[in-house]
């Protein structure tokens, strides 16, 4: 792909390859990402994200006609695989962060997904974009726990979600920075259930993934979170 002028001297293009070498060996999804170098958080993919978008391309069966919500998109690796997949996507970033969300409209653009929508959501606030989303299915949230003071805030824009589509699941994963961090909780105030998902049950456990070696030795967990009902379960 031809990337010319100033763009090409500050925008890196990173691709990821999915692979299904036990299942169905002659399927593949190549991605292209780009990262612009910016001190934003944003701009980069993270670990976290190549283990979600993993999660996303071993049960892509499922997400065929789905539509897809994610929070915290930055580059939007995740969201980008699930469009890929079939999905109905829709990525979003703070909506004080104007320039990831121009980085998730170049991710789209890489990859011929303009059919994306993209929306300003920021976490905690209840506002007309917010509230005016379809009907959802999933929701993707990666390495959206990386500070402790906006945990709450996330929380309270999944227990909306959830609240609005009570059939819809928070599909998320984090990177362990710290012992002392748990959303735990959090969860239990905002009546959430939470059930731990295993890296080894997706392929995602080994240090290299999709051709990238982003995860790494990082501590990775997957979560999938949706609304405690009347009984205390989902
Ligand atoms: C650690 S980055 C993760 C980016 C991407 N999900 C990934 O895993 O590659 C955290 C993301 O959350 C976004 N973010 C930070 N504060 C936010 C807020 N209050 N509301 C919505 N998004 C926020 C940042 O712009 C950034 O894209």
């Amino acid at each position: 792909m031809a990337h010319s002028g100033a763009e090409a001297t500050s925008i890196a293009y990173k691709v990821f390859t999915f692979k299904d070498k036990k299942k169905k060996p002659e399927e593949s999804l190549s991605v292209s990402i780009p990262e612009v170098l910016d001190p934003q958080y944003g701009m980069y993919v993270w670990p976290s994200a190549v283990v979600l978008a993993q999660y996303l391309w071993t049960y892509r069966d499922e997400l065929r006609g789905k539509t897809v919500l994610e929070l915290g998109a930055g580059v939007g690796l995740p969201g980008v695989v699930a469009a890929s997949c079939g999905a109905a996507v829709i990525l979003s970033d703070s909506s004080d962060k104007p320039s990831c969300l121009q980085n998730c409209r170049r991710s789209c653009d890489a990859n011929g997904l303009q059919e994306v929508a993209l929306v300003g959501l920021k976490w905690g606030e209840v506002s007309p974009d917010l509230v005016l989303l379809p009907r959802l299915d999933v929701i993707l949230g990666s390495d959206v726990f990386y500070d402790p003071r906006d945990f709450e805030d996330v929380i309270v824009t999944v227990a909306f979600l959830l609240r609005k589509n009570p059939e819809a699941q928070f599909w998320t994963t984090y990177q362990l920075r710290s012992a002392d961090w748990s959303i735990e909780s959090l969860l239990h105030r905002w009546k959430l259930n939470c059930v731990e998902v295993e890296l080894d049950q997706f392929d995602a456990d080994g240090c290299n993934l999709a051709g990238s070696t982003l995860p790494g030795k990082h501590s990775i967990q997957m979560m999938i979170i949706t609304q405690t009902t009347e009984s205390g379960h989902s």
